[in-house]
């Protein structure tokens, strides 16, 4: 089901819902980073309040998530960091069988998830954009427990909340910190907090190297931090986010370009394509399909813009 009010308004070519909600995201968070800098207590029910506005139109973290994915990032990475995990862990909680109030929860998790990041003397965050001393990534590895602290505050009500903001940097093989948790002793909110966190810091531009596409950065989290998440999570990212979309150009590794005519739902890197021009830039005329599920030695190395299919 499609907002109607979202249709309309994209089809007008006014700004749309989304970018609106997106910024109404940008400053609700960049007003609770200046309370916490300013040492005031977090409302967790106001911040509720703005995931619930999202999570009760499940259309609108498919919006967002699009958002997301075209926003040209600039202002306070950190804000925009917190904003993207927010959408991205929600539109990761679709592939699970949550209820509302369990959306809700995971959402006001993520945006008070690095909040201790700004309970840091403000020359660590600096720091932050180049290179750490290990003194200073010891001071960055206190956030979680900042946060931890800072949330407790809030009352016995929102236990579980400073609870999981503290265990969003824990892994499933007891690498992580602070309290060197494993698998089953992370909450599962947390679990998807860590995985989108990850995702995001991939998939958008650092100081120290570029954004990685998508698929990149998943295949990126497969195979390099095998063991930090929980494979159930993991398995998220592939069926969550659309990797290839239908109608999209990829490039395999024997050079063939194609087009995305059907998605792979068990094996969402191997998509199958039709193909436009083979492994030496010649155009293919006769209707080819490749199912690259059933093609063990070829698989896409990138995407390629249609605007570069001409050249
Ligand atoms: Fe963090």
């Amino acid at each position: 089901m499609t907002d109607p009010s979202l249709e309309n308004e994209q089809k007008n070519g006014s700004f749309s819902v989304a970018a609106r909600l997106y910024d109404g995201l940008i400053r609700t968070q960049t007003r609770l980073v200046r309370q916490t800098k300013e040492n005031k207590p977090v409302s967790v029910p106001n911040i509720s309040a703005i995931a619930e506005k999202v999570v009760s139109r499940p259309e609108r973290v498919d919006a967002l998530f699009n958002e997301a994915m075209f926003r040209l990032h600039e202002g306070d990475e950190l804000v925009l960091h917190s904003v993207n995990v927010f959408i991205y862990s929600l539109k990761l909680a679709q592939g699970l069988n949550y209820s509302q109030d369990r959306r809700m929860e995971l959402g006001a998790s993520a945006l008070v998830m690095d909040l201790g990041m700004f309970m840091l003397p403000q020359a660590y965050l600096a720091a932050k954009q180049g290179d750490l001393t290990p003194k200073e990534i010891d001071t960055i590895k206190m956030h979680p427990s900042l946060g931890h602290d800072l949330l407790s505050k809030a009352g016995e009500e929102y236990k579980w909340l400073a609870e999981v903001v503290r265990q969003t940097h824990e892994r499933e093989d007891g690498s992580g910190y602070p309290k060197k948790l494993k698998g089953h002793q992370i909450h599962e909110y947390a679990k998807i907090l860590a995985v989108a966190d990850t995702f995001v810091a991939m998939t958008h531009n650092r100081p120290y190297r570029p954004a990685l596409l998508g698929f990149k950065a998943i295949q990126e989290i497969l195979h390099s931090f095998k063991g930090k998440f929980d494979p159930r999570i993991l398995r998220l990212l592939l069926t969550q986010l659309t990797v290839f979309p239908l109608k999209s150009y990829v490039r395999l590794n024997n050079g063939t370009i194609g087009m995305v005519v059907q998605t792979n739902e068990t094996m969402p890197l191997n998509p199958t394509i039709k193909v436009l021009f083979d492994g030496q830039g010649r155009l293919v005329d006769e209707e080819k399909i490749m199912d690259l599920g059933q093609s063990p030695f070829l698989h896409v190395t990138e995407v390629v813009e249609e605007s570069d299919l001409k050249r």
